[in-house]
């Protein structure tokens, strides 16, 4: 077995051909992958990797004689310590956690597949095997390849949701609520899903004004200069390809990916105003990632209509105090119909796709807003209760750029968090029904009656 950060050797198996070349090109730009054997089917896959002793396989789900699974289970005995990773059009939870359960190590989505992301999620597992079982070898002598540490135990309970695109912006015409927190633990918590880790994430900084989402993300000044919302004047819709979007984005936490707000602040007015360009950026974004995160800034905008618009999921970020509150009454009321006065434009289909989402950014007070409250002053459901968490500050005076939700995954800012990636986008699906309904258990901690 070849030590961590070595070459990694890799079975390509589809039908397609031409797929295979491509793939092949994109994937061994990663300076570790080596593709060293193509296949058609499953059973020359099997015979290749095991053959060559493969340290990955990355296969099509459903060939034409088997599945990825069942790819998975035969080469744990014919080629034990070859890992599989399969590709597919149609990636449900209930698929990856079935594919998981019998060993798939990951599925990446076809539509808007990038090979760079592809190759080094496939070099950082390999070389985490490799990492494991070195130190089984150092701990119990050498182990002989397909001797050391199977996967551990994985629930076997499935969850049917489908995983649909989402694109969730987090929102208040009021500053400092907490928007880009939740934005950037949100989407940090969506990646490090076991069901999701596999999906393209982008985070997109959508306040021209604020371009804050760089600092939490602690992103280099120098790189945000140079690819920011300003470059996409450039980028000729319809002539995209997956590889321009890792020239136009930059690398954020756990392989997210960031597309930062202009620097200058006479770059970032003419961008907050040219709803063409924002337009043309979401629906790019829209093809080549399963969830896109917007953090918008704190006002009303061609841009944050623009958001609105593409959203499946608008947060209204509030804390419990009466000034932000009283903003999102003002807005929502902005959007409502008025049976007294017909001209006034009906925007209800936004209200529709409105949450509030209720972040204590201090600890708790007496004074502070009820939930119930909050709703019935918006006109719009409390979905998400966010508690004040010190790991927030941790997070951003810290040089680890460490996000909240990673630093101390079991706190009740993390929990709270999951479960709202859970119930955005299926990220965590042992929480429902589970702790989340016995509300006195984990989620007790913060769910108080009220
Ligand atoms: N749950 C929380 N626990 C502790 N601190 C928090 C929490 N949420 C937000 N904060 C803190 O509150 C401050 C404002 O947060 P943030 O920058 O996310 O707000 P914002 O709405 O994006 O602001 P702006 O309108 O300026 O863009 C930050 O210092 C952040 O660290
Ligand atoms: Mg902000």
């Amino acid at each position: 077995m070849r030590n961590e950060g070595e070459a990694v050797s890799l079975v390509l198996a589809s039908l397609d051909a031409d797929f295979m070349m491509d793939l092949t090109q994109g994937l061994q730009e990663h300076p570790q992958i080596k593709v060293i054997g193509f296949a058609q089917n499953g059973s020359a896959a099997i015979d290749r990797a095991s053959k060559m002793a493969a340290d990955a396989v990355l296969t099509e789900y459903a060939l034409t004689d088997i599945t990825a699974n069942e790819m998975a289970k035969r080469l744990a005995e014919e080629s034990p310590g070859t890992l599989v990773f399969a590709i597919s059009e149609n990636i449900t939870a209930q698929l990856v956690q079935s594919a998981k359960a019998v060993g798939v190590k990951e599925i990446f989505p076809k539509n808007g597949f990038s090979a760079k992301e592809t190759a080094n999620r496939i070099a950082q597992m390999v070389d985490e095997q490799r990492r494991e079982w070195s130190e089984v070898a150092r701990t119990h002598g050498a182990v002989e390849k397909g001797t050391g540490p199977r996967g551990q135990k994985i629930k076997t309970e499935y969850v049917t949701r489908a995983i649909t695109q989402s694109v969730i912006m987090t929102y208040n015409i009021k500053g400092g609520v907490g928007k880009t927190t939740i934005a950037v633990n949100l989407a940090t918590a969506i990646k490090m899903s076991p069901y999701l880790s596999g999906q393209r994430v982008v985070l997109v900084d959508f306040d021209c004004g604020g371009s804050n989402v760089r600092l939490h993300c602690g992103l280099n000044d120098n790189e945000c200069y140079n690819r920011n919302l300003s470059i996409w004047q450039y980028v000729e819709e319809g002539r995209t390809t997956a590889a321009d979007m890792d020239d136009l984005l930059l690398d954020g936490p756990l392989g997210i990916k960031v597309l930062p707000a202009p620097m200058s602040k006479k770059e970032a007015e003419k961008i907050n105003n040219n709803m063409e360009l924002c337009e043309k950026v979401l629906r790019v974004l829209k093809k080549y990632f399963g969830i896109i995160v917007i953090d918008c800034a704190p006002n009303l905008s061609p841009m944050t209509d623009v958001a609105m618009d593409h959203a499946t999921h608008i947060l209204l970020i509030a804390n419990p105090e009466g000034q932000a509150v009283k903003k999102l009454s003002e807005l929502t009321l902005l959007l409502r119909k008025d049976e007294d006065n017909p001209d006034k434009p009906d925007m209800s289909h936004l209200l529709r796709k409105m949450r509030i989402v209720l972040n204590h950014k201090q600890p708790e007070t007496k004074w502070d807003l009820k939930p119930s409250e909050i709703a019935e002053n918006v006109g719009v459901p409390v979905f998400a209760e966010i508690p004040y968490s010190e790991s927030v500050l941790r997070a951003l005076h810290d040089n680890r750029c460490k996000q909240a939700v990673e630093i101390d995954g079991g706190s009740p800012f993390a929990v709270a968090i999951k479960q709202m990636a859970n119930d955005l986008t299926g990220a965590y699906p042992e929480a429902v029904g589970g702790e989340r309904s016995k509300r006195g258990g984990l989620f007790g901690k913060f769910f108080k009656k009220r």
